[in-house]
Parts: structure tokens; sequence; C-alpha cells
């Protein structure tokens, strides 16, 4: 017998917010409906150097031309992209397409990131007003926060969601960490707490897509990061289109992120592209790593 779900409801209590985030949902089907014929890679890089695949400009595309038909978008930017697209509106709007692209040949979970800011991008984790995303696991599902809570729903077909917890929290006994790069790359204060969390009996869980492995965290409960790494001091994850708005989310669910040297969230890019290293979930285990690299 099919269980019954409760009716679709507002993402946020500011309309223009949520016009941003109906167009991301009613988009994502058609994003997803689209990966099996598009897995090749191209020859050419995003800008900051990642290889892309036919996939990762489709849904760039798709996103870009159905966010600035949105009356509330007044600028658009991509990590696909060099420059951002300006229009007239009230939010603009970074996003990751299609995360985790690299996980396409292997048929692994991908999604897609937004982050609703109310500045012109560059700008900081404190300009975020909403932060969103949508998995593309065994079901298609999209978190929302708003800055003091995070909603999870499913999006069944044709952008119809529905609520499945309307309180995503981050569950108080951590049990999973989800460490990028090599371990050798590591600073050594990296390598110790992650020893001291395996003595603690965490569990590796890693599976190169972050919003996949984020999930994880928020489901089990537990610590993300990708840190920086000998020869990339300022780390992988790019902090507009990633860092921010999953931060921005993490804190909303009741835990902590951190650049390993203070709050994520008060960073100023000076870049569209700007990187970072990134730590987030359990806001214990985010501490303590921070205490660890200070
Ligand atoms: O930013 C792209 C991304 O694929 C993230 O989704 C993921 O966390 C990370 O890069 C994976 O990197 P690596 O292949 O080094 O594990």
């Amino acid at each position: 017998m099919s269980q019954q779900l409760p009716p679709s409801r507002d993402w946020t209590d500011d309309a223009a917010v949520d016009a941003v985030l109906d167009v991301v949902a009613d988009t994502a089907h058609e994003i997803r409906g689209a990966l099996c014929e598009r897995r090749a890679a191209l020859d050419g890089e995003n800008p900051t150097g990642d290889r892309t695949y036919a996939a990762d400009d489709y849904a760039d595309e798709l996103l870009g031309a159905r966010l600035l038909e949105c009356d509330a978008v007044a600028a658009y930017a991509s990590e696909e992209r060099e420059t951002v697209l300006e229009d007239e509106g009230t939010y603009h709007v970074a996003v990751d397409p299609l995360d985790g692209s690299s996980n396409l040949r292997s048929n692994n979970p991908m999604g897609t990131i937004v982050g609703v800011y109310d500045e012109p991008l560059p700008a900081s984790g404190q300009d975020l007003v909403a932060a969103a995303y949508v998995l593309y696991g065994p079901n298609t599902t999209m978190l929302v926060a708003d800055g003091d809570s995070v909603s999870e729903y499913l999006l069944a077909g044709d952008g119809e969601r529905r609520p499945l917890d309307e309180d995503v929290t981050v569950p108080a006994d951590p049990t999973v960490y989800s460490f990028g790069g090599r371990r050798p790359d590591w600073p050594e204060s990296v390598e110790s707490v992650v020893e001291a969390f395996e003595a603690e009996r965490l569990k590796l869980r890693y599976g190169g897509a972050l919003i996949a492995d984020v999930t994880q965290v928020l489901t089990h409960g537990g610590v993300f990061a990708y840190p920086e790494l000998e020869e990339r001091p300022e780390g992988k994850l790019r902090y507009c289109f990633e860092c921010a708005p999953i931060g921005f989310l993490v804190e909303s669910a009741g835990g902590r992120v951190s650049d390993g040297e203070g709050p994520l969230l008060d960073r100023d890019p000076d870049e569209l592209h700007e990187r970072t290293p990134f730590y987030v979930g359990d806001g214990d285990l985010v501490d303590r790593i921070e205490a660890e690299l200070a």
C-alpha cells in the first residue's frame, strides 16, 4: 500500500526566495532525466580547472535560463562560468549546477547546490538569505535552509514536492567522518584529529560528491571536510558556490562550519571562484578540528 504523504507547502516566508527555489525544484527532474545521455567528458575545464562533462554544461545552461526568467533573480553565477550574468531582480543566485559530476561514469550520487544572496557576488556567507540543494540519489530530494531551520522534500515528479522532514537537525551522536584529499597531503593536525575520531569509533564514509557526503553527516551525525592540502593550501572547494551555501544549511540544522581558522560564513571572498578549506557538521567535532589546527 502506498504511503499517503502530506501536500507540499511554501519553502520559506519570503515569496521571492520561494520563487527561486520553485525554479530549482521544477528543473531538477529535467536535469536528472538528461544525465544518461550526457556522460561524456568535454575537452574544456571549468574556471577552477575541473574536468567538465556534457551534463555540467546542460545543467548550467538550463538553470541559468530558467533562473534568469524568474523576476526575483538579479544575477546568476555558476561554478561553470567565468562571470556573473546580470538581470533586474532582488536576489543574486550562485549555483553549482552538477556537484560531483565525476560520479557520472561510476553511477554514484550527484547534486545541485544553490545559494541565494542579497548582495552582488562574490559575497560573504553573511549575505545568504537561503540555501538549498537537490540530491540525485535513488530518490530526488531537496533540502532547504532559511537560516533558522532546514526542511527536506521529496521531489516526486514534475516539480511536485512533498515534505519528508520539516526539522532536519545534525544528529547528536556522531558516527561518520568524510574527509577529501590524500591523507599524506593533509596537515599533521588533521591527520591526528582523524586518528582520534577513528579511535572513538567514527566510520569513514566518503563518496566524492560533496552533497551526498554532507547528507551522510546530516543523516548519521559526524563531520565532512575538504582540508587545506600541502600543494593546495587554499583547499579545493569553492566558497560562493559550495562551502558557504552548504555551511549555511548545516548551521541552520544546528551544526557548525569553519575554514579551519574561524567561522567560514564570516569570510569575505575577493574572487567569485575563490576556494577555501572546509570543515562542516557536528559542532563539537568542528570545534575540535579548529582547536587542533590553531
Ligand atoms: O567540487 C567538486 C567535488 O566533486 C565535490 O563534490 C567533492 O566533494 C570533491 O570535488 C571530490 O574531490 P576528490 O575527487 O578530490 O575526492
